[in-house]
């Protein structure tokens, strides 16, 4: 093939930076696929919505079907969000036999075994890089980079509408409400922030990444959990004042006793490296039994970091569908043991 059709489910915040980043990078793309890779279809709840969009024109629907059942798409990036019905569409489109990129964390930390035994079963990729920590590369370092090391301990702020807030609130002294309503329109927040400011889409991020770096089944009821809500100015100066910073810290630890998740706001020492990691950037600490300590740092939220997530996972599926290697990959070590050579 020297096209291949992709179909986005939604075309929002992270939809129009897919398409942003396929136009602008379209000839290194193309010259590290082998191929053109284009957005033809797209799903959106208002058709009539002004999108101001480069290159050449997407055709809209309010229809899932029109995509997950055009036989011309060989790929779909699933940047809507949602749970059960997105479960549904995806499952659907994986029935279809198309691969499926994801920026969705609310699915995979709940939903996730089912979508890959179903990718499994239907020879289809499944990525989701996009889903912990925006633009770092978290997933592929835990799954690959850190595969030969036994992985004890991750640690670090996962969740960008918070740390913006909380970093506003420290340096401006601004109020919670305001500097929220700043990070939803600067295309942070969730669609429903209470996620963000709850704790819960940390939570989520952190099942993940325990199911990855341990290799252990995690449930989102697993981690303890408290967010930011009812944190005031004072709080955040009278830490100050003692030397100490404010961050919503996610930690998930594996030892003989089992998984302890948390996510929680934590009081770090102004000294402590996640203390000067400001506004919407993320930072995880990886500690492994052979590596010793690692630190990713990086944009954790909006367009560019996330929809570069997305473009770099659908390179991959592409290199996957020009090699004839799709299902072969998946980045779910509890899948592992699925793994067998595909039937003459
Ligand atoms: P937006 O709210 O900006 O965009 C959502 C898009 O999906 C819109 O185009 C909307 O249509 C469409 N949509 C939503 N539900 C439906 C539905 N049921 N039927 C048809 N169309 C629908 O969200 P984001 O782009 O910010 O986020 C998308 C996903 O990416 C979410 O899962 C989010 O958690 C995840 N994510 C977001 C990040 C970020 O920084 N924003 C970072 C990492 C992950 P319409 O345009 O007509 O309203
Ligand atoms: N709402 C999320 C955040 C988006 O602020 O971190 C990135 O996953």
């Amino acid at each position: 093939k020297d096209t291949i059709k992709v179909g986005l489910l939604g075309l929002g915040t992270v939809g129009t930076g897919v398409i942003e980043i396929l136009h602008t990078n379209k000839e290194s793309i193309k010259h590290k696929t082998g191929c053109e890779v284009k957005v033809t279809r797209a799903l959106v709840h208002d058709i009539h919505k002004t999108r101001d969009l480069p290159g050449e024109a997407v055709q809209l629907t309010t229809d899932y079907e029109d995509i997950t059942k055009d036989p011309e798409i060989d790929v779909i990036v699933e940047v809507m969000g949602g749970v059960e019905h997105t479960l549904n569409v995806l499952l659907e489109a994986i029935e279809n036999k198309k691969h499926i990129v994801s920026a969705n964390k609310d699915l995979v930390a709940e939903h996730g075994e089912i979508l890959f035994d179903a990718a499994v079963r239907n020879g289809t990729d499944l990525y989701y890089e996009a889903s912990v920590a925006g633009g770092i590369p978290i997933i592929r370092s835990i799954v690959d980079g850190l595969s030969s090391d036994n992985i004890r301990k991750m640690m670090g702020i996962v969740n960008g509408t918070t740390n913006y807030i909380l970093t506003k609130m420290s340096q401006d002294g601004s109020d919670f409400d305001d500097v929220l309503k700043e990070a939803q329109e600067l295309g942070f927040a969730e669609a429903d922030p209470t996620a963000d400011v709850d704790g819960l889409d940390a939570a989520r991020k952190m099942t993940i990444l325990s199911i990855l770096g341990f290799s252990m089944p995690t449930r989102l009821s697993d981690v303890k959990l408290k967010g930011i809500r009812g944190m005031s100015t004072s709080d955040i100066t009278y830490a100050d004042k003692l030397g100490y910073t404010i961050k919503l810290i996610g930690i998930a630890e594996h030892d003989e006793k089992g998984i302890t998740l948390s996510v929680e706001p934590s009081l770090l020492p102004k000294v402590h490296p996640l203390s000067s990691v400001n506004d919407e950037y993320n930072a995880v600490y990886v500690y492994g039994d052979a590596v010793g300590e690692t630190m990713f740092y990086g944009p954790g939220a909006g367009k560019g970091p996330t929809a570069t997530a997305i473009v770099s996972d659908l390179i991959a599926v592409v290199k996957n569908i020009r090699l004839g290697t799709n299902g072969n990959n998946y980045v779910h070590p509890q899948h592992d043991r699925l793994l067998k050579p595909k039937a003459k």
